[in-house]
């Protein structure tokens, strides 16, 4: 039972960004109002991307900065919610367009929480010898599913994909990827939800915003022990990317002054299952996290479902 470890990490994000002030256009709003209540100051929309595109954009990145190649692939996983087309899935549409021959290819649907939940299924696949080197990718192109007319929920969403190459650890080598930590609230999963024919996103914000506040800083501090990580050494925490508010709220709770504290949502709005990979792959691009260092990954969302673990940073 060999563990996994991230090798590697690339990310893809649309050109066109969008300002407060743009949306402020579309809807009653305001840069101040969004910028104080949520934390974001742009985010980026795609054009005729499709989640697909985005994912192999993203995939291709990582693959490049992985030393492997294409024909070293064996499976590929996508989080995504906002998938237009039911078949194929769009793990075959990446490994298509990459070139990767017959890989395991499949989808995970878990909202913002999918880039853990599907790192988590991956490090299983790994540690039961069905993979040896895998894709692992969040994408997803929210502006497809936004009401542009509601101002609680056109203000949050952005479009962008990360991906990471993972790969079996060394028979001596500590597992890079910690037991994930998953879970959901099924009774109260309408509160973020995407449902219906043609729908778009809706949600009740200040559930989530409560639950988000309350209830995750124990389940991260589990993934922490699960990995046998005290807080006190996590270089970075790297949480669904969902409101500035939100991050700040559970990081306090977790008591982690010496972590880095990713805010993506700043530049890229809420991008879903793509905010979690999306955010590792610029720090580590910045090279703002050691090689090895130990950083907790945090999901969470539609569900409401939530999932996180610790990584050591490619
Ligand atoms: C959505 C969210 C930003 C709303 O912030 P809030 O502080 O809870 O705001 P409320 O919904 O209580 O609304 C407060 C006021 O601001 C107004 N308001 C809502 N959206 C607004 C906007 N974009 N611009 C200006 N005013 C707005 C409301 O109408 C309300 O006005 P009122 O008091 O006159 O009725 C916040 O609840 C949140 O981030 N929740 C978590 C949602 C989330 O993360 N979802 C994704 C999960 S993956």
């Amino acid at each position: 039972m060999t563990g996994s470890r991230i090798l590697s990490l690339g990310h893809y994000q649309p050109s066109r960004v969008v300002t407060n002030d743009e949306i402020a256009q579309l809807v009653e709003t305001s840069d101040e109002w969004i910028r104080d209540r949520v934390g974001i100051a742009a985010r980026r929309i795609a054009g005729d991307e499709t989640v697909a595109d985005m994912a192999a954009a993203a995939a291709d990145k990582a693959l490049a900065n992985s030393g492997l190649n294409a024909a070293d692939i064996d499976l590929v996983v996508v989080a995504t919610c906002t998938s237009i087309d039911r078949s194929p899935n769009v793990a075959c549409r990446v490994a298509d367009k990459l070139g990767i021959d017959a890989p395991g290819a499949y989808d995970v649907n878990t909202a913002c929480s999918g880039f853990a939940y599907a790192l988590g299924t991956v490090d299983h696949a790994v540690r039961a010898g069905a993979s040896r080197n895998a894709l692992v990718i969040g994408a997803e192109k929210l502006s497809d599913f936004t009401d542009w007319t509601d101002r609680s929920t056109c203000i949050i969403f952005g479009d962008g994909a990360g991906a990471a190459v993972v790969t079996a650890a060394g028979e001596d080598e500590p597992a890079g990827v910690g037991p994930v930590v998953w879970g959901s609230v099924p009774e109260r999963g309408d509160a973020v939800r995407i449902q219906g024919w043609r729908p778009y996103v809706a949600q009740e914000g200040q559930t989530v915003f409560r639950w988000a506040t309350t209830a995750l800083a124990p389940l991260a501090l589990q993934a922490c022990e699960r990995a046998g990580v005290d807080p006190s050494e996590l270089a970075a925490f790297v949480p669904h990317q969902a409101n500035s508010r939100i991050i700040d709220g559970i990081a306090k709770r977790l008591n982690i002054p010496q972590a880095i504290i990713a805010k993506d949502i700043v530049e890229s709005g809420n991008t879903s299952a793509a905010s979690i990979p999306l955010a590792l792959s610029k720090l580590v691009e910045r090279r703002e996290v050691p090689a090895g260092a130990p950083v907790l990954l945090f999901g969470f969302g539609g569900g409401l479902t939530y999932a996180g673990q610790v990584v050591r940073c490619p």
